[in-house]
Parts: C-alpha cells; structure tokens; sequence
C-alpha cells in the first residue's frame, strides 16, 4: 500500500490528535465541557485536537482552504484546495467513557473529495482512501459487504439528539427498516459508522442532518471500498441536504426505498 505524501501528512496529522485524544479519554472527569446547544457537547478535548490537526495541516500545504468543526471555516489563497476536518467525532461517547470516537480528515479538491482519514485512537483503527488507490484498514484492503438481501443485513443510523428536531419523521423511518433487516446498530460517531461500511461491518448506513466534516473522509472511503454514498435523494449533494445512505449498490437502493415508504 504506497500513501501519497498527502494522504501522509493526513495520517501523522490524525494520529498526533489521535495520541491527544487518548490522554484526555484517560482523564476525561477533568475536562472542561461545555453546551453548543441542547443536546450537542464540545470539551476541550475537541478543541486541542482540532489545533494539533490544523497545526499539522496548515505546516505542510499552508495555502489551503480549511472547514473544521470547531474553528469554521478559513479561506486560502489556494483556489483549489480544502481540509474537512472533525477533530473528534463522538464527542458524547467520549465524554461519557465509550471508546467507539475518531477523527476525521478529508482533502477535497475542486468540489471532489479525494482522500480520507479516519482513526480511532480508542481501538488503534486507522481507516485511509485516496481516490483512484483503494481504501485500506490499517495495511489490508477495504471492501464493502456483499450481502444482497436487506434481511440479511445490519444497518447504522443516527438518533438525533436533543434539539435537533423531526423526532416524528425519524421514528416511522426506523419503524420502516427495522421491519425489513437484520439488526440496526447507533453507535454514535456517524464519520465511524462510514469507516464502517467501508469495511464491510456494516451493510448500510443512513443519518439526517450531518455536517460536511462528519461525512467528508467517509464517502470517499466507501467509494473506494466499492460501495455507494448518496444523499437522500440518490444525487451527491450530501453536503448541502445534510444527509447521507450508503451501502453495496443493491443494498443502498433497497435501504432508499425502505426509507421512502409512508408511515
Ligand atoms: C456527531 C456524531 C453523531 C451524529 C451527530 C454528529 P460530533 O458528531 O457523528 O453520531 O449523530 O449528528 O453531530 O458532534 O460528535 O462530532
Ligand atoms: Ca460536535
Ligand atoms: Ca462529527
Ligand atoms: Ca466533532
């Protein structure tokens, strides 16, 4: 597996705030938290490791365009380039001691995401794509699931959480897959739940109301694990509905059309 040199300044960026985030997983009862809004926590944590990615980053191709989580968005004199990037995605796992949270980098160039990192520094995952090159767990290749029938299938989703509305809308379409699949699995870090579907753990995956950074690196890495990422209405705008399905080509067709089923 030969990385880019790009897609290595990625990996050491991730890993160095990957290291960051597990010593403060260790002693997360000191942390500062605070509120964004109901529902939605930002500890320090999240913010260290943000300016140890942007750190890394901005050292290496310093005239970037940059979108992040916590420090918004900065325009670079590079008209070409822009780092996506979730410096922990799974804040309220992490802060309530549940090892499942990652960070996230995606480098888009002209509107088109072509590389992805992953890592979870909890379980020592590093999930890595870069289009054209495959999408690799640690050093071994990824591919999606090949199951072929929803039934046979474990999907993801995510709740949403206090304050984020459309509960109602959300209930019948889980009522709609839970009644045609296997098992259905939230496990709190949506930019995980993707690294996932890449890997073949999950068959599918569908969440409302993402950011661009929770999707950014997980689409490209379902690409290249031969899977299909969409938004809701099968087109690639994710970042503007702010939703995202994906899954093998048969499975993200089935789950789209289950989830489009009236109540
Ligand atoms: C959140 C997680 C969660 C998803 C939320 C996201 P954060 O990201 O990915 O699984 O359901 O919509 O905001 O805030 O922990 O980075
Ligand atoms: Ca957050
Ligand atoms: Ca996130
Ligand atoms: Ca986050």
């Amino acid at each position: 597996m030969a990385r880019s040199a790009l897609l290595n300044v990625m990996v050491q960026a991730a890993m160095k705030a990957g290291r960051s985030l597990a010593r403060d997983f260790g002693e997360v009862q000191n942390l500062q938290v605070s509120l964004k809004g109901p529902g939605d926590y930002v500890s320090q944590a999240d913010r260290k490791a943000e300016e140890i990615i942007l750190g890394e980053l901005g050292r290496a191709r310093p005239t970037y365009s940059v979108l992040a989580e916590e420090s918004g968005a900065r325009k670079g004199t590079d008209g070409m380039h822009r780092w996506i990037v979730d410096p922990l995605d799974g804040t309220t796992n992490f802060l309530h001691g549940i090892p499942l949270f990652a960070v996230s980098i995606a480098l888009e160039r002209q509107g088109e995401i072509v590389a992805g990192v992953i890592y979870n520094p909890a379980m020592d995952e590093l999930f890595t794509a870069e289009r054209g090159n495959g999408a690799f767990l640690n050093d071994r290749r990824m591919r999606v699931a090949g199951r072929r029938a929803l039934t046979d299938c474990v999907i993801g989703t995510g709740v949403p959480h206090l304050g984020r509305g459309e509960h109602g809308k959300y209930l019948v379409e889980l009522r709609n897959v839970m009644g045609e699949v296997s098992g259905i699995r939230r496990m709190g870090a949506a930019a995980l739940d993707l690294a996932y579907v890449a890997a073949g753990r999950l068959d599918g995956f569908w969440e409302e109301r993402l950011s661009p950074w929770d999707m950014a690196a997980g689409i490209v890495m379902i690409r290249e694990a031969g899977g299909f990422v969409s938004d809701r209405e099968g087109g690639s705008k994710m970042f503007d509905k702010n939703n995202v399905i994906a899954g093998n080509e048969r499975i993200h067709k089935d789950l789209s059309a289950a989830l489009k089923r009236p109540a």
